[in-house]
């Protein structure tokens, strides 16, 4: 953890969660008690069936919002998708763009992520932009070539750093319990701290990078605790309070 970057732990839902299923924001926002609040952030992504009654119910509560994908334009003729501004408007501050499950599922391309994080910016949110290799690429020892070319690709030249957040989830440990060596996310995270770098100089150290794939209650804190390691991308344990805020204190460095 670098010195004045403030821990984030972001909950990615996914295709989770009915209106049933808000009591869990209560119950986080209750377990997010003024220490905790003071030392780290939280940011909440559900589905954008969700958005608005995850909005009005974090409300007042200091824990943020996000969507998990927006369209490159502010509105038109595209059935089913949605816009960054539309997202803002049902309370997001945040997005999720280019999640490996978008690039595989929906050929997500690097340009089509930038494209994304720019409607992100023009829209006033703070995009999360989502990078990480596959497992033959990390065996064929490819992986920092993959992870900082998505980088090279995907964040936007003017993204602010203050207000531009990286979650590099490598594919093979998203829901499958694997995580990668301490030192692989040590490497990893450093080169692409020097690629924010070559991109946006000095400021790069106030880009939050986060680790994603299978974090856990148990493993948090030995990821949380690695260098350039921000906070954490969280999955299924976010669907759980106690275990999503197992892993906020874990990322307590107060
Ligand atoms: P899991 O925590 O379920 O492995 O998911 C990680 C992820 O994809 C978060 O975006």
């Amino acid at each position: 953890m670098g010195t004045g970057r403030r821990p984030l732990v972001a909950g990615n839902w996914k295709m989770n969660g009915l209106r049933a299923h808000l009591a869990l924001v209560g119950e986080v926002r209750a377990g997010y008690d003024p220490g905790l609040a003071r030392s780290v952030d939280l940011l909440v992504c559900p589905p954008a069936t969700l958005l608005h009654a995850v909005a009005e119910a974090a409300r007042g509560s200091g824990i943020a919002v996000g969507g998990q994908d927006a369209h490159p334009l502010a509105a038109g003729a595209f059935t089913g998708d949605l816009s960054a501004e539309m997202l803002a408007d049902a309370g997001a501050s945040h997005v999720i763009l280019g999640h490996s499950e978008r690039r595989e599922g929906h050929a997500e391309t690097d340009a089509l992520v930038r494209e994304k994080a720019f409607a992100a910016i023009r829209a006033g949110l703070v995009p999360v932009i989502c990078v990480g290799e596959t497992l033959a690429e990390r065996e064929g020892g490819r992986a920092i070539a993959v992870v900082t070319g998505q980088i090279r690709g995907s964040v936007p030249d003017d993204a602010r750093p203050d207000r531009t957040v990286v979650a590099y989830e490598p594919v093979w440990a998203i829901g499958t319990g694997r995580t990668p060596t301490v030192a692989d996310v040590a490497e990893m995270h450093a080169a692409i701290r020097a690629e924010l770098a070559a991109r946006m100089g000095g400021g790069a150290e106030d880009v939050r990078i986060l680790y994603g794939g299978s974090v856990k209650p148990g493993n948090a804190r030995e990821l949380l605790a690695v260098e350039n390691v921000d906070g954490a991308l969280v999955g299924g344990a976010s669907l759980v309070a106690a275990d999503f805020l197992a892993i906020a204190r874990a990322a307590d460095r107060s």
